[in-house]
């Protein structure tokens, strides 16, 4: 009986509550799986399960869906850093499979290299001005494999915030050929090479950025029918993003070609004082943008939407949307495109926006959760990461 089988089998997927994971990272040392359930869009977020882990300031999750390994920077500030790696087999408990010390400062990472993208592991170090870069897997006698240590002679323009050199992120080109990583402190773009047979990385020259835009985080899109690359990036400093093309010859280094900056505020309304672009993702044919506000300050955290204009890859404004919390660090897109993570770092909170079939966020949160302690204004702590775990 054919007919009434599939039926029984639509009944019963209608009925059945669909569930998805996340992994987030706390400043005060936990790293936490979460599981959202969506029963007829009725959504629920909870915490799965949680472990102490990543040293002492965990700051940064990367998720490697293929082999199912979470790799998870350490902040640590004096003494000694680490990078730690945790098998997350069924999505649920995470397992430490790996920890070693790292420079101090680490707060992104990014996996690159050998034959599928994932054989080494590179570190932007925030504090000790440095990229490190490690051979996978993480055990506890891995030793660097390269570090870079970068110096600058006096200040850039933003006295506090410019003293040295500030790797803030790093990021993988399109076509896994190039590691690149905004300098928050140095204003530029550093580039390397990647060796894929044995993860070494070569240095390019650096995309040199106006002083005083500040960096942080970058991801790229491939437009014009997949014949233009461009790079994203969001500028704290300047509270800016820019669009730049990016060019990759036959052989040697990318060419980098600004199409502009834009001011992250609508109809470049002034925007709060205080106002710090933290993360830019592309999902679908739109960019999705946070903006943090000193608390000094008064204005709220937001979530931009941008379209992307699918021949120059240049950006319009569609709308701004609550954060849902306070000092949005970190967010992530779900594969399909339907749903956005946003963690407020100081409120330690995970809001999920619902992203609709034109790309527009939902007004409110379909769901949301505290996790941990709460931080306080502009200090390291709270919230530091979430992730999906695809
Ligand atoms: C949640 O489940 C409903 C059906 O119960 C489905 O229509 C909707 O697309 C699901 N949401 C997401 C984000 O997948
Ligand atoms: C989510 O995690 C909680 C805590 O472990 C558990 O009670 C609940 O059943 C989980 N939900 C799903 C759908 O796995
Ligand atoms: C990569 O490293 C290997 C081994 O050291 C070397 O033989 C090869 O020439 C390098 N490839 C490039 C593109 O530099
Ligand atoms: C990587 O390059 C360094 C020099 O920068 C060299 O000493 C080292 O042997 C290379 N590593 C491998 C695995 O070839
Ligand atoms: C895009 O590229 C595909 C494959 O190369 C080609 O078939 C198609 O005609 C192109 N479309 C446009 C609008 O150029
Ligand atoms: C914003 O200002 C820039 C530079 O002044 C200008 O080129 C651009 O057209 C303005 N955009 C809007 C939407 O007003
Ligand atoms: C902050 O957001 C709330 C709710 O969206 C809104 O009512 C309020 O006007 C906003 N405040 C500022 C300063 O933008
Ligand atoms: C999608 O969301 C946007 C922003 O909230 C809204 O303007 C638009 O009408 C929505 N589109 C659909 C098809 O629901």
């Amino acid at each position: 009986m054919p007919s009434l089988l599939s039926s029984t089998v639509a009944l019963s997927l209608a009925g059945a509550a669909s569930c998805e994971y996340l992994f987030a990272s706390h400043y005060s040392g936990q790293v936490y799986t979460l599981n959202l359930t969506n029963s007829s869009s009725h959504y629920s977020l909870a915490v799965s399960s949680v472990i102490t882990a990543c040293g002492g300031l965990p700051s940064w999750l990367t998720y490697d869906a293929t082999a199912k390994n979470v790799y998870c920077s350490d902040e640590t500030m004096s003494g000694t850093g680490s990078i730690s790696s945790f098998s997350a087999n069924g999505n649920d408990a995470l397992t430490v499979t790996g920890k070693t010390n790292a420079p101090i400062g680490g707060v992104a990472n990014v996996l690159y290299g050998g034959a599928t993208g994932d054989g080494y592991v590179a570190i932007a170090h925030y504090q000790s001005s440095k990229v490190s870069t490690f051979r996978l897997p993480i055990t506890s006698s891995s030793q660097p494999q390269q570090v870079f240590t970068f110096t600058m002679n006096g200040h850039g323009p933003n006295y506090g915030r410019q003293d040295a050199p500030h790797p803030h992120h790093v990021v993988v080109s399109p076509n896994g050929q190039f590691l690149m990583s905004p300098d928050l402190g140095a204003d530029q773009i550093r580039v390397w090479s990647i060796n894929q047979s044995n993860g070494n990385l070569t240095a390019c020259p650096s995309y040199m950025v106006p002083g005083g835009t500040g960096p942080r985080h970058a991801t790229f899109d491939t437009v014009s029918n997949g014949s233009r690359v461009v790079m994203y990036v969001a500028n704290e400093l300047a509270n800016s993003i820019s669009v730049t093309r990016v060019t990759f010859p036959g052989s040697g280094c990318p060419i980098f070609q600004p199409l502009e900056y834009i001011n992250p505020f609508p109809n470049n309304k002034t925007a709060p004082s205080g106002s710090k672009v933290a993360e830019v993702h592309v999902s679908g044919t739109h960019l999705y943008s946070t903006t943090r506000v000193d608390k000094t300050f008064s204005g709220n955290d937001s979530v931009a939407t941008w379209t992307i204009d699918q021949t120059s890859g240049m950006l319009n404004f569609v709308d701004l949307h609550d954060s849902w919390g306070t000092y949005p660090r970190t967010f992530s897109i779900n594969k399909a495109g339907t749903l956005l993570a946003v963690g407020d770092q100081t409120t330690a909170n995970v809001a999920i926006l619902a992203i609709n079939a034109t790309g527009g966020l939902s007004s409110n949160p379909v769901a949301y959760l505290r996790l941990g302690s709460a931080g306080y204004p502009e200090n390291e702590d709270g919230l530091s990461s979430v992730v999906w775990a695809e």
